[in-house]
């Protein structure tokens, strides 16, 4: 939801700016803009529309600066326009800045510095505080924002320069994600810390109630109160060359095509021997695993699909009380928690406001907490306390795919590793399960190589009215992914359902416009999910079918069959999941859709 992007140092500032948007482009990207201080002047350029169309209007302008910031929107306040966009600058000019997140009281504060003199130009909450700091601003930029940060509530990571300060940057932060680095001589900061690794990968996350300097010479941290600190950087292992497209047109396709190493990444050095291990990262006794009588897993989006996977999976071998909640409803719901529960949350950005708050609830409820998270350092990570990483590189398409790949081979060994702690695990169980977990890269790849046919399929269903997307069993949760990546990136109605659930109410729905994607595994649901295609055949619906390979039976039913590789019936939803995201990807490309950033969406959901 909004980037950002700060630079201090002796190079082409509009330049590193713009290219560092861009990397941001895929958390917002309805307007951007930038502002400059050069010879003591602040000047501004902003744009409804992408980050292409104001580098335009920069090297129109021949916009130049010592010290810079940016910011590519996610309109919450005030809608998508030029006035809107940041930079916000002062009415005397004196104080210009980017914000991620909302200002909860701004309206209050607009009054009482209208209510001054002051002018306000733009519906934005934003306005608020730089209006503010316009007004308190005497010379001292820390004195100036712990004032700031006093008045204002509710989320914010904000960059500001001051007008007499042609040599720093000043950044604060509650809530909303910021990251400060530093080489040489020059200074950076970004919502997003993939944007900083052609320049450093040792770096400063910002914590809540925190600020900084940012100069040629290094950072100084603060509080809120003013009161300096030390603090440590963190070393991130991701290489600037993940961040780029490569050969593939769209970071989607590029990243459904990693699937196989990310699924063999995550498996390293947790496996061995066909045994999972995971004792390396986490410390828990198998006393404290007995005493977990709950599991609750926490998450929203793909993230909650994958957590929904990891139910099926542990049902089949765990003797375990798993409750899979939306992050948005678990925080405002009264659910039994305490230290009898094991809360695991799952969140690829590591910034999801609603599974941080979560988090937050569940731990001050005295909850075992676990984090499963892409993003080494990020707030969740930080806070939550024990933590699994998913070493799947950074995301850069909106819609998950990678990662989600990432959260369920992870989830899997988290439920083997729980169930062995706690003594109920069958060596046969985990030997059969670790060892196909490790046949999974060579049969996503397997799947891979059938793009072509995936993509034929998607050129006949492309201008369909919508979808539904059926499966039973461990078909269930992949069939909810398949139908979220569709409706994300294509703006097709997708509705994935439980397939005996049909005819309870959806099947009125069926016609011959409206395909069912049926995901029908060869396992002990097969006939009955026959049963329910035969009931979608009998309304007219036209059949696509996601089978086990070697099932010729599917082909009565219909021609447009997708074979999956065989696989441990519990393992399905990882070769299910590259086909069908393949399939959203192809329909959403014949329709001509902006597949890396579909509209309205953002990657990273720092808002409630
Ligand atoms: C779907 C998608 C979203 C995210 C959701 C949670 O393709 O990307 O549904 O899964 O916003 O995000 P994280 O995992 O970052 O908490």
């Amino acid at each position: 939801m909004c980037g950002i992007m700060g630079y201090v140092g002796d190079r082409d500032t509009t330049r590193i700016i713009l290219e560092g948007l861009a990397k941001h482009e895929y958390r917002g990207y309805d307007s951007a803009g930038i502002a400059v201080i050069k010879d003591g002047k602040i000047s501004e350029l902003r744009t409804v529309g992408r980050v292409a169309q104001l580098a335009e209007k920069v090297a129109a302008a021949g916009l130049t600066g010592d010290i810079g910031i940016g910011h590519t929107r996610w309109a919450t306040h005030g809608g998508v326009t030029e006035t809107n966009a940041h930079p916000h600058i002062s009415s005397d000019d004196r104080v210009v800045l980017v914000h991620n997140g909302i200002i909860e009281n701004a309206r209050e504060i607009r009054a009482e510095l209208e209510a001054k003199g002051i002018k306000f130009h733009t519906e934005t909450d934003t306005e608020s505080a730089v209006q503010y700091l316009g007004y308190v601003y005497d010379g001292d930029p820390k004195e100036a924002i712990v004032k700031l940060t006093a008045r204002i509530r509710g989320a914010f990571a904000l960059v500001i320069m001051f007008y007499d300060k042609p040599r720093e940057i000043w950044v604060a932060r509650k809530g909303s994600p910021l990251v400060v680095g530093h080489a040489g001589n020059e200074g950076f900061c970004a919502s997003d810390p993939t944007a900083l690794l052609e320049f450093t990968h040792d770096v400063w996350f910002m914590d809540d109630d925190e600020m900084a300097q940012i100069t040629r010479e290094g950072c100084r941290f603060f509080d809120f109160s003013g009161a300096e600190h030390e603090k440590a950087s963190m070393h991130l292992d991701w290489d600037a060359a993940m961040t780029n497209r490569g050969k593939y047109p769209h970071f989607m396709l590029k990243e459904i095509h990693e699937q196989p190493d990310v699924v063999a990444h995550t498996l390293l050095g947790r496996v061995a021997d066909d045994a999972v291990d995971l004792s390396r990262e986490l410390s828990w006794t198998p006393d404290e695993a007995a005493q977990w009588k709950r599991i609750h897993f926490v998450a929203c989006g793909t993230s909650h699909y994958a957590t929904i996977v990891a139910q099926h999976i542990m049902e089949t071998f765990g003797n375990f009380e798993i409750r899979t909640e939306v992050a948005s409803e678990y925080r405002y719901r009264n659910i039994p928690t305490g230290p009898d529960t094991l809360a695991v949350f799952v969140s690829q950005s590591g910034e999801t406001a609603d599974t941080l708050h979560a988090a937050r609830l569940a731990k001050s409820r005295g909850a075992k907490c676990l984090v499963i998270t892409n993003v080494r350092g990020s707030t969740i990570h930080r806070e939550v306390g024990d933590a699994l990483i998913t070493p799947a590189g950074p995301e850069i398409g909106v819609a998950a795919t990678k990662t989600f790949t990432a959260q369920i081979t992870i989830l899997t060994l988290l439920g083997l590793y729980l169930a062995k702690l706690r003594g109920e695990l069958d060596p046969n169980t985990e030997r059969r399960l670790v060892s196909a977990l490790m046949d999974i890269p060579g049969k996503q790849a397997a799947m891979l190589d059938r793009e072509r046919e995936i993509e034929l399929l998607a050129r006949d269903f492309a201008d369909a009215r919508g979808f539904f997307f059926i499966g039973r069993g461990i078909a269930y949760p992949p069939a909810l992914e398949g139908a979220l990546k569709l409706k994300e990136i294509s703006y097709l109605h997708a509705e994935a359902y439980p397939a005996g659930e049909m005819k309870h109410g959806p099947i009125a729905l069926l016609d011959k416009e409206l395909p069912v994607v049926a995901l029908v595994p060869k396992n002990e649901l097969w006939e009955k999910t026959i049963s329910n295609i035969e009931e979608s055949m009998a309304r007219k619906s036209p059949i696509i079918a996601l089978a086990t390979e070697g099932d010729d039976q599917i082909c009565h039913y219909t021609r447009n069959v997708i074979f999956t590789p065989e696989t441990e019936p519990e393992l399905f939803p990882f070769v299910a999941v590259v086909p069908l995201q393949l399939f959203a990807y192809y329909i959403a490309r014949q329709r001509g859709c902006d597949i890396d950033m579909p509209r309205n969406l953002a990657k990273s959901v720092t808002v409630e």
